[in-house]
């Protein structure tokens, strides 16, 4: 099983509606974190990225980011009714900010606040609770105390990206800890991080068998057919890939009624796309620094004219 990793600013609905359209592959969709707040409102942008009719019938998880059980537990009420029988916490974002208050990993530090969390909102939520955790704050040595904690707990899922808060995005994920988390636990384990080739998936399955469950998040952003080729499909095709970026950037210039600001999104979408092209460095500045969207829809047009597809992704974020 595959699912999309939640990434703020890139997977957003427009985004997974048209990864689904091209590509496919992907078998759970999870949104990028809403955070509840005591005024029990959901943002008109969050709002778009839960409404079902804007899902297109895509089986997808909302993610939550916040420490407050009440707050979840309306999220979760509000999000079941409209009829997700999934919401997934957030126990992993390591930005300052969100750290600061004791959400995301930061939470992870805060044991017994989050243990009494835990037991109030799967006592009470009106749907299934998965969790997506890095191993720690600042050590993996917090890791086993935290699956313990977890155990406790009928987890829809535990998706485990093996790094600490301080490692961010860096160093190589300690797959041991997955691999500690996988044996014995009584509920679905998925692995997420550093999947970028059908090759490093299959690493991870040599090394442990029973990972059915594997989370992407810049591999899909780099290729987008990664999700259809570790099931055996075809790389993406440069029709393909034309297609997939004129439907994010249209859906995005429908909905803000500025193409200026859907070109400010597709920034981040040709962030990770790029890397698929061989000698991209010219065309990315350009896409990178471009002011005017007609600037930014020609640099689009010479990608796709002058560049060769990559037979590997190379990633260098
Ligand atoms: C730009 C960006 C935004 C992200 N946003 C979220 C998010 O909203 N929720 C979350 O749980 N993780 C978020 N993540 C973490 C990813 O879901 C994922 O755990 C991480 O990128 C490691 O997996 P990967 O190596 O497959 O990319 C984000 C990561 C990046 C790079």
């Amino acid at each position: 099983m595959v699912s999309l990793a939640p990434m703020e600013g890139l997977t957003t609905v427009y985004y997974r509606r048209a990864l689904a359209r091209w590509f496919g592959g992907v078998d759970k969709y999870f949104t990028p974190f809403l955070t509840p707040t005591q005024d029990h409102r959901f943002t008109k942008r969050e709002l778009r990225e839960v409404l079902p009719e804007q899902n297109d019938g895509l089986p997808t998880v909302p993610q939550l980011l916040t420490r407050n059980a009440q707050d979840f537990l309306w999220a979760a009420g509000e999000l079941a009714a409209m009829g997700y029988r999934e919401v997934n916490l957030n126990l992993g974002c390591p930005s300052g900010t969100v750290v600061a208050k004791g959400k995301g990993s930061g939470f992870l530090a805060h044991p017994e606040e989050l243990d009494a969390f835990l037991e109030e909102i799967f006592s009470k939520a009106p749907c299934a609770i998965s969790i997506k955790t890095r191993i720690g704050l600042k050590d993996p040595a917090e890791f086993p105390a935290l699956l313990t904690m977890f155990r406790k707990y009928p987890l829809a899922e535990l998706i485990v990206h093996p790094r600490v808060r301080t490692d961010m995005y860096k160093n190589t994920p300690k797959w041991d800890c997955f691999g500690d988390a996988l044996e014995g636990s009584p509920f679905p384990v998925c692995y997420n991080g550093d999947i970028y080739t059908p090759d490093d998936a299959d690493r991870l399955r040599s090394a442990f068998p029973a990972a059915d469950r594997l989370m992407l998040g810049r591999g899909l952003a780099g290729d987008p057919a990664l999700a259809r080729r570790l099931k055996g499909g075809p790389s993406a095709s440069r029709t393909e890939l034309s297609c997939f970026v004129d439907q994010v950037y249209e859906s995005y210039a429908q909905a803000f009624g500025s193409r200026r600001n859907a070109m400010l999104r597709m920034k981040e979408v040709w962030f990770y796309l790029i890397r698929l092209f061989l000698e991209g460095d010219k065309l990315s500045k350009a896409i990178k620094k471009a002011r005017d969207p007609l600037d930014y829809e020609s640099a689009v047009r010479s990608v796709f004219a002058d560049l060769e597809l990559s037979p590997v992704l190379r990633p260098d974020w």
